[in-house]
């Protein structure tokens, strides 16, 4: 090797690394254009992941969840007080008492026998709502419906006794 063509592989050897350096300083341009804005996006992410990792029943504490808590207490009442109770006598016997009241398990006086009407004549009908309201012996208090008002069970009974 001599003198000239060091020479020359040395300009060779420069021009591409020149030319490498050019491409880079482009790619890198080229690069930053490609990126997206995320700026303004993070905000938005930290909402999203917030979102996300939330506990599903929110814990209801502080001023906050104390109105939360009156609220839906509120939606309660105001939802109850909508709610009229039916006073449907054939329609809570057929429900629940006829499952005892029509076959006479267990002893039950069956609806509209003579046996029923016996028990009338001899108790009275505030006796007989009385005892189906309290229990007496295999007879459940309120037939085991512990949510059937006075009023449902004296319809039942009254209608016991048709
Ligand atoms: C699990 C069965 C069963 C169900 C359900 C049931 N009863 Fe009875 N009931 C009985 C039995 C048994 C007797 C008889 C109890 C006795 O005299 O020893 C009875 C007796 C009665 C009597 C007569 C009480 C008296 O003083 O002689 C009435 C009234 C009565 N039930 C009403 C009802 C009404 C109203 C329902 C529905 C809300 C109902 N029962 C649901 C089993 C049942």
């Amino acid at each position: 090797m001599n003198h000239k063509e060091d020479r020359a592989f040395v300009r060779q050897f420069s021009g591409v690394i020149a030319a490498f350096v050019v491409l880079t300083i482009v790619l890198i341009f080229v690069a930053r254009a490609m990126q997206p804005e995320t700026e303004g996006d993070e905000s938005m992410l930290d909402a999203r992941v917030e979102q996300r990792i939330a506990p599903v029943g929110a814990v209801r504490a502080g001023e906050a969840g104390a109105e939360a808590l009156a609220e839906a207490q509120a939606a309660i009442d105001t939802g109850l007080a909508a709610e009229e109770v039916v006073i449907d006598g054939p329609g809570v016997y057929n429900g629940l008492c006829a499952a005892c009241h029509e076959s006479g398990a267990a002893g039950a006086p069956i609806r509209g026998s003579e046996q029923m009407a016996a028990r009338f004549d001899e108790k009275g009908l505030e006796m007989l709502v009385s005892n189906a309201i309290n229990s007496l012996n295999a007879m459940p208090a309120r037939g085991a419906n512990p949510a059937l008002t006075d009023e449902q069970i004296q319809a039942a009974v009254e209608y016991m006794l048709q």
